[in-house]
């Protein structure tokens, strides 16, 4: 299944809060308070949080999900120092190039989410290497959102979708919600069921704007490098006790 909206997605039927989570998405926040708590610089507190990354890789997959999805860089991150943007890229680069060996083993598909186009060279290369070393590998599908925003992916489907009808390639007719779905980087997998976002801020910073439509929402206290499989099942608990009702009457009482 690719690219579905949350009224074609059969694992989470109307009315009904039982089956798990197949797709969580994770805004990872927190990394800078956690460095500064412990009077350290902010690129302490990004490292960490690679360790995080990949602890929440683990327990996604031993939580017998299928999708996970990682915010690690937004189109507004730009705005930090140059420094830290630097940090962030090598954090990127060196995540990819010490994981891949092993999520490749492990059956694992990676897909970066976002705007590649502006990425330094480097990144682009090992970025598209790990998406086509992986391209046939089903078990687990990790996503990985860098230099990711909901309102520059929309925009970017939209002016896809501009220039094909006015080549004549589509009739603008003939677009509808699927078709703008099929447009978007996350074409490759469901939308997000659950969205976790750490570091106790309770907004979605221009993240899935389009696929989250449905997504349930739990916000935990924790600092992203703090975050282990405990929290993340507590997650899955609370996502649990919710009653998805997509616009319908839900189960009756
Ligand atoms: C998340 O941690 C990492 C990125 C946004 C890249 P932050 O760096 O935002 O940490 P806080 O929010 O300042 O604590
Ligand atoms: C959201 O965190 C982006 C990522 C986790 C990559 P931010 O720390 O950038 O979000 P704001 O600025 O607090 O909204
Ligand atoms: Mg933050």
């Amino acid at each position: 299944m690719t690219g579905s909206s949350a009224a074609d997605d059969k694992a989470t039927a109307p009315g009904s809060s039982g089956p798990s989570p197949r797709h969580v998405a994770i805004i990872m926040d927190g990394n800078g308070r956690w460095a500064a708590s412990r009077g350290l610089p902010r690129s302490a507190g990004h490292k960490e949080g690679t360790a995080a990354a990949r602890r929440a890789v683990e327990a996604a997959r031993d939580l017998g999900l299928k999708y996970l999805t990682l915010y690690s860089f937004s189109t507004e991150n730009w705005r930090r120092p140059a420094s830290e943007i630097r940090d962030l890229m090598s954090l990127l680069r060196q995540f990819i190039g010490d994981e891949l060996p092993t999520l490749k083993r492990e059956g694992v598909r990676v897909t970066i989410v976002g705007d590649k186009k502006s990425l330094e060279p480097e990144i682009k290369l090992l970025v598209g290497r790990a998406e086509k070393e992986t391209a046939a590998n089903s078990a687990f599908f990790l996503q990985i959102a860098f230099n990711y925003g909901g309102r520059d992916e929309i925009v970017r489907a939209a002016r896809q979708l501009a220039t094909d009808a006015a080549a004549g390639r589509i009739k603008p007719g003939a677009i509808d919600e699927a078709m703008f779905s099929q447009s978007l980087d996350t074409s490759a997998i469901p939308d997000p069921d659950l969205v976790i976002r750490t570091s106790g801020e309770k907004r979605i910073s221009n993240f899935l704007l389009w696929q989250a439509a449905y997504a349930e929402y739990v916000f935990l206290d924790v600092l992203w490098p703090d975050f282990d499989a405990a929290h993340f099942a507590r997650a899955l608990e609370d996502y649990h006790a919710r009653e998805r009702r997509f616009g319908g009457v839900g189960a009756a009482p």
